[in-house]
């Protein structure tokens, strides 16, 4: 016997340090309009030195629980999907779980990179599907600010930190329709933090950073976007024309121009974050799908797409019909104002490559 699966609460929660373009002049050579022009990006939420992923990660659970009317010990199981967890061990899931009450729960961290939240999403559609649990809670964020070299213009203007969560439950409707998962480890080079059991911890701080053949993920995510969201709507017996919302991984806005015009799809369509939140990895879908839950834009009853796509390389899809109502509070917070710069002009007596600032 199998069952039916739907989500039934989301949440998200972003740092309240805005980064606008203009920062990085002070710092690189590039400029406020070839990022606007290049990316679509104009801003980003960058996270102060002593924030870790399960700060954003907890309250947005904790959103997706209230959203669901769920107590958390309902939940039987937590998902993080992440590349930049709190730390090696223990799992974010864990400390995120501990944190937010989910004493009967099993947990665990993901790893797909930028697809990592709709990976987790699958996964845990899997679990409740077969009847091994009734309600889990997936999370996907990162903060990719402490894993950036901020004099590299390729990279530091894209990316950004963030969280977004929902909770599956065991539905009497019929929400997730179809999904398919991928990855081809062949492109392995594309995006990298080297950082890891094969180039541990050591003095060279440009092996702690993301390193990316921008370019050639630009031409893959063209090429491959649009086959894949054919494919999970083909799944779901639907054509990409019938889906009222598609939330595309946030990674640059002239990927998300490029696939929608392969594919004839309407700027209506299209749910776009990237030009306020930049490219959070793991976060670029939950964080939209929560904004756009918030602001009503998503009713029960429409038809979602959902498509991540990353380091690996991975991809990860799903077709699924909304039934959540809107959420009773609002979710967004204001972010505050006044601040000071984030993106400072380099001090070359420094030798490493991040700036003390940024960690
Ligand atoms: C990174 C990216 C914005 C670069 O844009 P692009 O149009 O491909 O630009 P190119 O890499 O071809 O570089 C064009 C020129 O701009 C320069 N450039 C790169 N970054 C720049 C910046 N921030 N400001 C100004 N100039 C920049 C390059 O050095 C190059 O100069 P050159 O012609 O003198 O060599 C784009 O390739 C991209 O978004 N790729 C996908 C990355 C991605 O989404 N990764 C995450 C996936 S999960």
């Amino acid at each position: 016997m199998t069952f039916e699966v739907a989500i039934t609460g989301v949440g998200y929660r972003v740092p309240e340090r805005v980064v606008h373009n203009r920062e990085f002049e002070a710092r690189m050579a590039t400029t406020d309009q070839w990022i606007s022009e290049r990316t679509g990006i104009r801003e980003r939420r960058i996270a102060d030195p002593e924030v870790a992923l399960s700060d954003l990660a907890i309250p947005s659970g904790r959103q997706a629980l209230d959203h669901a009317g769920l107590d958390p010990k309902d939940i039987d199981l937590v998902i993080c999907g992440t590349s930049t967890p709190d730390m090696l061990m223990p799992s974010t899931a864990a400390i995120t779980a501990h944190a937010l009450g989910c004493t009967r729960a099993a947990a665990f961290d993901l790893e797909a990179a930028c697809s990592g939240f709709v990976y987790a999403l699958v996964v845990a559609e899997q679990f409740i599907r077969t009847g091994t649990y009734r309600n889990v809670l997936v999370i996907g964020g990162d903060i990719l600010s402490k894993f950036i070299n901020w004099d590299d213009r390729g990279t530091a203007i894209l990316f950004a930190d963030g969280a977004g969560a929902a909770v599956l439950s065991r539905s009497d409707r019929h929400g997730f329709l179809a999904s398919t998962l991928g990855a081809d480890g062949a492109g392995q080079d594309l995006i990298q933090i080297p950082l890891g059991s094969r180039t541990p911890p050591s003095g060279d701080k440009s092996l702690h950073v993301v390193h990316m053949k921008g370019r050639e993920v630009y031409k893959w995510a063209v090429d491959n976007v649009p086959k894949i969201l054919a494919q999970v709507a083909d799944a779901a017996e639907l054509t990409p024309a019938d889906f009222d919302h598609i939330i595309l991984h946030q990674a640059n806005l002239r990927i998300i121009e490029a696939v929608s015009k392969r594919l004839g799809l309407r700027s209506d369509q299209m749910i776009v974050n990237v030009d306020r939140m930049a490219n959070t990895s793991a976060g670029t879908i939950p964080i939209a799908l929560a904004e756009a839950a918030d602001q009503g834009r998503i009713k029960p009853g429409d038809r979602l797409c959902l498509l991540g796509f990353g380091s690996g390389l991975t991809w990860a899809a799903t077709a699924l019909t909304w039934t959540a109502p809107r959420p009773r509070s609002a979710l967004a917070r204001t972010a505050t104002t006044g601040q000071e710069p984030f993106v400072t002009a380099p001090d070359r007596s420094d030798p490493g490559v991040l700036p003390s600032r940024s960690l």
